[in-house]
């Protein structure tokens, strides 16, 4: 049999996910399971860029990894892993450093962004961090990176630094082709919907749908997001508010955005956010049930996490090495 390609992505441990995240991302990984080998990491290395409380680190890192369980993913097909498990990913990130440039690190604007938040000291790893992001991705020999568009340039970098690593030192990496889901997956904050809704967005709690809130908050947070005043169910960027409640609505059923429009022609406001509620209700009501049983077992989270940390190791280990050999270690 054929080997199957690798397909790679990752999320950081940041914060509380979102349904943002959840159908953004890993909503539809289950999917891929059977046309690739799929390795899903959780990035604290990536989320320590910017200062992170231990405990919570902890704590999201260990729930982020029960959650992936629990929306789907089975880990006996996939690979799923702590990045910080595998030390592959510093070191190949320490050696790739050397092959990057300041000038292309400088143009990312994920960093421009984020370092504006940091006051007058700028950690180096949040520069840096694209780096470690073209490490995870290089090191095993991945053919497709699902991201959202503001990965696309991480992604540009990754495939560069790629490309000019191995015209120096022969074909060593593959080279990751980028793949962007559908814009429809991209989902908005509730009471600023023009701005995507982020689990870094702690000011306010309204604007975001944690997936592991109660679901009667859930329900009241889609009853106050904000919309326009005209009353009428279409899908149009003038309507930012609706346009959002559609896309999480026809994320979660399935359904042709032209389809749902036509469903709820003639409804209000009031009945329309109902509908969404109850669509996103029962889509995560089993999976908060799974993680709850996930979570509570404590041998076998711990035991899913070792193998997923080992799995990984195993592949990271022996592009590391031929890494290393090129580069002129002993
Ligand atoms: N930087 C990505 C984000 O913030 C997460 C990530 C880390 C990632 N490593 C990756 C995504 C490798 C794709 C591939 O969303």
């Amino acid at each position: 049999m054929a080997e199957k390609n690798v397909l790679f992505s990752g999320m950081q441990p940041s914060g509380k996910p979102t349904l943002g995240n959840y159908l953004g991302a890993f909503k539809n990984w289950g999917t891929l399971q059977e046309e690739y080998n799929c390795i899903y990491c959780i990035a604290d290395l990536h989320a320590i860029t910017v200062r992170q409380e231990p405990s919570m680190l902890r704590k999201y890192t260990k729930e982020l990894f029960a959650l992936y369980l629990a929306a789907g993913l089975d880990n006996t097909k996939n690979i799923i892993y702590i990045q910080s498990n595998v030390s592959a990913h510093s070191e190949l990130a320490w050696i790739l450093n050397c092959y990057t440039y300041m000038g292309e690190l400088s143009r990312m604007t994920q960093f421009k962004d984020k370092s504006q938040k940091q006051g007058k000291n700028i950690p180096t790893g949040l520069f840096n961090y694209p780096v470690l992001q073209a490490a995870d991705i290089l090191l095993y020999q991945t053919a497709v990176v699902p991201v959202g568009e503001d990965q696309r340039q991480h992604l540009e970098l990754s495939r560069d630094i790629a490309i000019r690593f191995n015209n120096i030192y022969g074909d060593i990496f593959k080279i990751p082709e980028i793949y962007i889901p559908k814009a429809g997956a991209k989902i908005m904050g509730l009471q600023n919907p023009t701005k995507k809704m982020s689990k870094s967005d702690t000011d306010n709690e309204n604007n975001v749908i944690y997936l592991l809130d109660d679901l009667k908050v859930i329900a009241n947070k889609i009853k106050r997001s904000v919309t326009d005043s005209d009353n009428q169910i279409i899908y149009s960027d003038e309507k930012p508010g609706i346009k959002n409640l559609l896309n999480i609505y026809c994320a979660i059923t399935n359904k042709e955005i032209k389809q749902a429009e036509k469903d709820f022609s003639g409804f209000g406001y009031g009945a329309f956010k109902e509908a969404v509620a109850e669509v996103v209700i029962e889509e995560i009501r089993p999976i908060q049930e799974n993680f709850k049983r996930i979570l509570a077992d404590k041998e076998f989270i711990e035991k899913a996490i070792k193998d997923g940390a080992q799995k990984a190791e195993c592949i990271a280990n022996k592009t590391l090495k031929k890494v290393k050999k090129k580069v002129g270690f002993i």
